[in-house]
């Protein structure tokens, strides 16, 4: 696409004024740098629309078919990057009408009829979100196929592979690697359910409300919705023009998306620490120092860690913007579209960035196993061993509190302390051991073999009744 400074072009709504619009107005209240990217749906959408006009005969046939022709060129030229705009353009709704006047001639005038910019341009937003979070759940699903396929890999039976649990980043308890994957996971179902519900809340045509009161023409917007494929169309012109709430939404899922990614780039970026020594980058998905030879950087994760801040920036700038908006359409609402789209641009680039790090990751399982294997990651098992015993929890606790406490002063191991001690004994001694950490949880939802298959069955029939929703979007 090219501009060009054809200065002595009109605005389309030039009627009432003496003289053109400065130069600085243009420039600072210009949305077509941005908004080019709606042309399709403006199409679609000005489709629709002139096949309303001529549903209601406000259009023959005729001239139905010259505008849609005249459209369909439109098309092409945005397709191929030969479409010249010039200086009047303000954004790519007059582009296009001005455009599709030049190759029909006078019936192109007959375009915009029954509709204005604020209907029009927060159609072609719904039907641009509409689709984009379509795809966005489906990148999700991508990222859920790799996140339970490594899961998969690293195994759900008892020689699975296994790490220290965190609170606070302190270790905990062992668990699965499996289990630790798909915890992430389960969060992106979330997202992908969340995605789905923005769509059904936004799938709702405002085209005829006009600038803000609908028409004195007989419009059907009930036909029009039906020709874009909208579930249903507005009921109050009002709310039509001026609702953005569907923007926000998507903007807050986007937003929970980001942060999701950024928890597990924190733990990539801490993993892959010589410190943790857990995973390895493969070198497709790391990033070198201009400086320092030997650094080998995590920077996916750092930035799906980083960007977040710029999503959530995004979500309150909008809420920002809509907060104290008189009804209906203010210029304001032009505001919507900036972060939309940086929004989505910058998640969809992390979401593929980051399944790939993880796809192509590699696990150190015996650096990972070593680690769960410290003793006092038993600890909660030799309590609730003596609970087991009858012995209430709170005394349990202090009993093996009290014997962590002699391991670390007097620098001796607690499976001894344990094993010498007649409250304890062998039995409980016999819990402490390489590998066996993980075996020990066995209620619904653990992290250990026990209910694994439970959660392996809900997490594939989670994803199948995902998939399923996506597909009939
Ligand atoms: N570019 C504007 C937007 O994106 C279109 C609507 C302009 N309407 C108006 N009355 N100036 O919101």
């Amino acid at each position: 696409m090219s501009a060009d400074t054809n200065s002595s072009s009109q605005p389309l709504w030039h009627g009432r004024f003496s003289v053109a619009p400065a130069a600085e107005l243009i420039a600072f209240t210009q949305s077509l740098s941005f908004d080019k990217r709606l042309w399709k749906d403006d199409i679609v959408g000005s489709i629709a629309h002139v096949n309303g006009l001529e549903h209601v005969s406000l259009l023959t046939k005729q001239e139905a078919a010259a505008i849609i022709k005249a459209l369909n060129v439109v098309a092409t030229e945005m397709g191929d990057n030969t479409f010249v705009f010039v200086a009047s353009d303000e954004d790519i709704h007059t582009a296009i009408e001005r455009r599709v006047t030049e190759i029909a001639g006078e019936v192109g005038g007959k375009v915009h009829t029954g509709r204005s910019r604020n209907d029009q341009c927060v159609t072609a937003v719904r039907l641009w979100t509409k689709r984009e979070l379509g795809a966005l759940a489906q990148q999700l699903l991508e990222l859920c196929d790799v996140l339970s396929a490594r899961a998969d890999a690293a195994g759900w039976g008892s020689d699975g592979v296994y790490l220290p649990g965190y609170t606070h980043l302190q270790r905990a308890q062992p668990v699965l690697l499996a289990h630790h994957l798909l915890a992430h996971a389960w969060a992106f179902t979330r997202d992908i359910d969340r995605l789905l519900q923005t769509i059904e809340r936004l799938d709702v045509s405002t085209l005829g409300a006009g600038a803000l009161a609908g028409s004195s023409l007989p419009l059907d917007p009930k036909f029009t919705a039906k020709e874009m494929g909208f579930a249903t169309h507005f009921a109050n012109s009002l709310d039509a023009v001026s609702d953005r709430d569907f923007v926000a939404e998507a903007l807050f899922d986007i937003a929970l998306i980001g942060t999701h990614l950024s928890r597990i780039g924190e733990e990539f970026v801490l993993w892959t620490t010589t410190e943790f020594g857990f995973a390895s980058l493969d070198d497709s998905y790391a990033t070198g120092s201009s400086m320092l030879p030997q650094k080998k950087n995590a920077d996916i994760a750092e930035l799906a860690r980083g960007k977040t801040g710029r999503l959530i920036g995004n979500l309150t700038g909008l809420l920002a913007t809509l907060k104290g908006l008189p009804l209906a359409y203010n210029r304001d609402l032009q505001e919507d579209k900036e972060p939309l789209f940086d929004s989505y641009d910058q998640v969809s680039l992390g979401i593929t960035a980051v399944t790939g790090m993880i796809a192509t990751a590699t696990f150190h399982h015996s650096t990972m196993g070593e680690a769960a294997d410290a003793e006092m990651l038993f600890a909660t098992d030799l309590a609730e061993w003596l609970v087991q015993q009858g012995t209430p929890f709170r005394q349990a606790h202090a009993m093996v509190g009290s014997l962590v406490q002699q391991s670390i002063n007097g620098n001796e191991s607690l499976r001894e302390l344990v094993r010498k001690d007649p409250k304890f004994g062998e039995n409980a001694a016999k819990l402490i051991g390489q590998g066996l950490g993980v075996g020990h949880r066995t209620s619904p939802g653990a992290s250990g073999p026990a209910a694994a298959t439970e959660q392996r069955t809900r997490f594939s029939n989670q994803i199948a009744s995902l998939r399923a929703r996506i597909n009939t979007k």
